[in-house]
């Protein structure tokens, strides 16, 4: 127990106060930059703030449900998909950066409340709800991350490397976890992930 405590403090204060790490090369490297004006640079910082975000809540939800879980192999495959989560971290940091433009205030919240639903759909639900889990966030945000390719200025070819390659991620990560046996969540816990995304995403977009 103590163990897993020391885990969670461990991957809370690196994923809020620590410079994350990233395995592999930021997509937006290499990408040419052409001029944004102050509007665009704005609505492309405030969506990239909305997608770290999202990275804060993904290292949290995976933390969570890791200490969770019962099975060692679900422990592993949870680690796997949330070394490319930090990854995402890393990419839509440097991106904000980038943009002049900063993280959420408020992201010691979103990591806590994002690391008690993990936590309480791995122990409430057993390891297949909260692999069910895993498929229905990793849906939402790629959906998500789909919108933001039309909602980025078209000039911002660096953010929108980065948005096409975590895309790309989720999209395996829900395969992953659809392969290791998830079952669908029922409609009413969907909508209420998707009205609790909703709050997040509304309120990061400014704060
Ligand atoms: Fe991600
Ligand atoms: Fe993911």
């Amino acid at each position: 127990m103590l163990n897993a405590l020391i885990l969670a403090a461990d991957s809370a204060l690196r994923t809020l106060w620590a410079e994350p790490r990233a395995s592999r090369a930021n997509p937006a490297s290499g990408v040419a930059e052409l001029p944004l004006s102050d509007a665009e640079r704005r609505q492309s910082g405030a969506l990239m703030r909305v997608n770290h975000v999202g990275e804060v809540c993904a290292q949290a939800l995976y933390t969570g449900q890791a200490l969770a879980c019962q099975s060692p192999a679900l422990r592993a495959q949870l680690a796997e998909a949330s070394r490319e989560e930090t990854d995402h971290l890393a990419w839509t940091l440097q991106r904000l950066h980038a943009l002049n433009d900063r993280p959420s205030v408020l992201n010691p919240l979103w990591y806590a409340g994002a690391f008690a639903i993990g936590f309480a759909a791995g122990k409430l639900g057993g390891d297949k709800v909260s692999l069910g889990f895993v498929v229905e966030t990793e849906r939402q945000v790629e959906a998500h991350l789909q919108s933001h390719m039309d909602l980025l200025p078209a000039a911002d070819m660096a953010s929108r490397a980065i948005v096409s390659a975590m895309k790309a991620d989720e999209i395996a990560h829900a395969q992953m976890a659809q392969k290791a046996g998830a079952v669908e969540l029922p409609a009413p816990v969907q909508s209420l992930m998707q009205a609790a995304a909703k709050v997040m995403t509304t309120v990061a977009h400014r704060l």
